[in-house]
């Protein structure tokens, strides 16, 4: 995987305009019912920021290209530019700051990632967190990922800074670290 090299624009606050038809969305975030009357055209990604805001959740590309806005949906990950809120009625939602112990300390992905240099400007930092949490519990119990399969996992999430492999060497040290924890 090549790295990236053009700049990932941050998207400016924006708010539903007075006219558009409103709707009530309920989930689950973080493990709290969440209910608002938000717009029916409002995105999910902007749900989580604005609304609750949950900010950990990157917006960058808007278009499903570049990982930063992952969050886990009912367990799976998703792009939460490419959802409406409104679609997700009903659904669990876990964001980047719903993956931290409740002590403010770091979770072995996190720990990994500090400890391994995986991060250099962090915008694409949550949305890796996310991805590595979901690739690392479907193949729980494993530590021997080559390079590859790590890259093969990951590829989805774009990183404008490291060029990979440090984010490559945390993600193996944070599967040692969780089969360290059991
Ligand atoms: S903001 Fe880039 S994939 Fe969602
Ligand atoms: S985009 Fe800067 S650390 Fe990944």
């Amino acid at each position: 995987m090549h790295s990236q090299t053009h700049s990932i624009p941050h998207k400016p606050e924006d708010q539903p305009a007075g006219d558009e038809p409103l709707v009530t969305v309920r989930l689950t975030v973080n493990d709290r019912p969440v209910e608002r009357v938000t717009s029916a055209r409002r995105l999910l990604s902007d749900f989580l920021r604005h609304e609750l805001g949950l900010r950990g959740t990157h917006v960058g590309c808007e278009h499903g290209v570049c990982g930063c806005c992952t969050v886990l949906l009912d367990g799976r990950s998703a792009r939460s530019c490419l959802l409406l809120a409104a679609q997700c009625e009903g659904a669990t939602v876990t964001t980047v700051e719903g993956l931290s112990p409740d002590d403010g300390g770091l979770n072995p992905v996190q720990a990994a990632f500090r400890e391994s240099h995986a991060l250099q400007c962090g915008f694409c930092t949550p949305g890796f967190i996310v991805t590595v949490t979901e690739f690392l519990r479907e193949n729980a119990g494993r530590t021997d990922f080559t390079d590859d399969e790590i890259r093969e996992g990951l590829s989805g999430n774009l990183c404008r800074c490291t060029g990979y492999q440090n984010i490559v060497t945390a993600v193996r040290r944070a599967a040692e670290l969780m089969e360290r924890e059991g």
